[in-house]
């Protein structure tokens, strides 16, 4: 794919599709990592004499125009993390939008309403998709974390205009290559969260790469279980028993090692601070639910850590939102942020929960990359091909 190495944008319009789907908690703003790991494809644009016509989505409206999903917001967050003044156009196609695009000079920056107050955005519709090809003569996707979508914005477009990938697409891109592509081995991954159900996939095509595929969370427990151990009253998945046994199964032949919990700590309700206790899996009290995996699990996870090169980590061990079972998370976290320092570790961590799982441990800046993506990073896991990352690549 081409990237802005490739783009010569001085008096060019560009049209920028970016992840403005930022978390909001009581109408705020509550994070703002995707601005900021946005701004240098901004600035690098703008700098170098560009037109800037950011378009994203934002919530889900579903065609209609919803006054709380608007972008205005995220345009003045833009505005202050760039440091310089950004314009707003009251929707992302047709007049408003047009003349907005048409009174922008050399280096200006302009942010167009959600694309989802348009039906043909989710649709891909080919008249949305001209109404933003329109405006722009080139387009650059910014939206790893969206290209798991093939919209109008995401997708359509980039069969309109020639296309490149911005730096943060270019970044996560070359992450991804060097956590499964081509990546330096052994390669250890770490999956944890609540169901095997909605990882059925991820599990099947990270077992197939990876040489070492450690299983934590409350999924841990639907495997233990379907080996016929007693889970007490954990979270498991008593229908997902087979499945379990056949994900194994299937791993084993692929030569990749499966690392299930061998102690867990256990409580008889999830609540913060509940009396607990460690036990071997063989030994979960009847009474009691796993929240956490045990010591020597942690421990046999960082010798594995110690031994790998590459480490991906999508989930965390236990219910690391309430004390003390955010215990095994928060130690290997910090174990695999210290490899990543001293031993070369290529740590690559995303999707969901892990992103707060790690900042929870202190330790999101010194991984190796952590995705900003949730959905999108979850389906490359899976080996899918991300339909606005394959139209960069044509
Ligand atoms: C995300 O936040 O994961 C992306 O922006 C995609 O959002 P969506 O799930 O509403 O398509």
């Amino acid at each position: 794919f081409r990237t802005l190495d490739q783009l010569e944008p001085a008096g060019k319009r560009v049209l920028l599709r970016a992840d403005l789907n930022l978390p909001v908690r009581d109408g705020k703003i509550s994070d703002t990592t995707r601005i900021d790991r946005l701004v240098p494809t901004i600035r690098e644009l703008a700098d170098k004499g560009a037109r800037v016509i950011v378009c994203s989505h934002f919530d889900r409206p579903k065609g209609k125009r919803v006054p709380e999903m608007s972008l205005k917001p995220m345009a003045v967050a833009l505005g202050e993390a760039l440091g310089r003044p950004v314009g707003f156009a009251d929707d992302c196609v047709g007049p408003d939008a047009e003349a907005a695009v048409a009174g922008l000079k050399d280096g200006d920056v302009l942010v167009l309403e959600n694309t989802r107050f348009h039906a043909g955005e989710e649709k891909n519709d080919p008249a949305l998709v001209d109404g933003l090809a329109k405006l722009a003569d080139v387009f650059v996707n910014d939206a790893f974390s969206a290209a798991h979508r093939a919209h109008a914005s995401t997708e359509g477009v980039a069969h309109k205009l020639p296309a490149y990938a911005g730096r943060l697409m270019q970044a996560e891109l070359e992450a991804l290559d060097a956590a499964l592509g081509t990546p330096s081995r052994p390669v250890v991954a770490i999956v944890g969260g609540a169901k095997v159900s909605t990882k059925l996939d991820l599990l099947g095509n990270l077992s197939k790469k990876v040489d070492v595929l450690v299983i934590g969370g409350a999924m841990a427990n639907t495997f233990l279980a379907a080996q016929g151990k007693a889970m007490g009253k954990s979270l498991q998945e008593a229908e997902m028993h087979d499945t379990a046994l056949r994900i194994l199964d299937e791993a084993r032949a692929a030569g990749c090692t499966i690392l299930l919990p061998t102690d867990l700590v256990v409580a008889e309700a999830f609540a913060a601070n509940a009396p607990n206790q460690t036990v071997s899996v063989d030994n979960v009290p009847a009474g009691m639910m796993a929240l956490d995996v045990g010591p020597a699990t942690v421990a046999a996870v960082e010798s594995e850590l110690k031994r790998a090169s590459t480490l991906v980590w999508n989930g965390p061990f236990g219910a690391f939102e309430i004390p003390p079972f955010d215990t095994a998370t928060v130690q290997v976290a910090q174990t695999a942020a210290g490899l990543t320092t001293s031993a070369g570790l290529k740590s690559i961590g995303g999707g969901g929960d892990t992103v707060s799982a790690l900042r929870h441990a202190g330790v999101a800046d010194r991984m190796t990359y952590v995705s900003s993506a949730g959905g999108a990073f979850l389906e490359w896991l899976e080996g899918k091909t991300l339909p606005g990352v394959a139209v960069l690549a044509k």
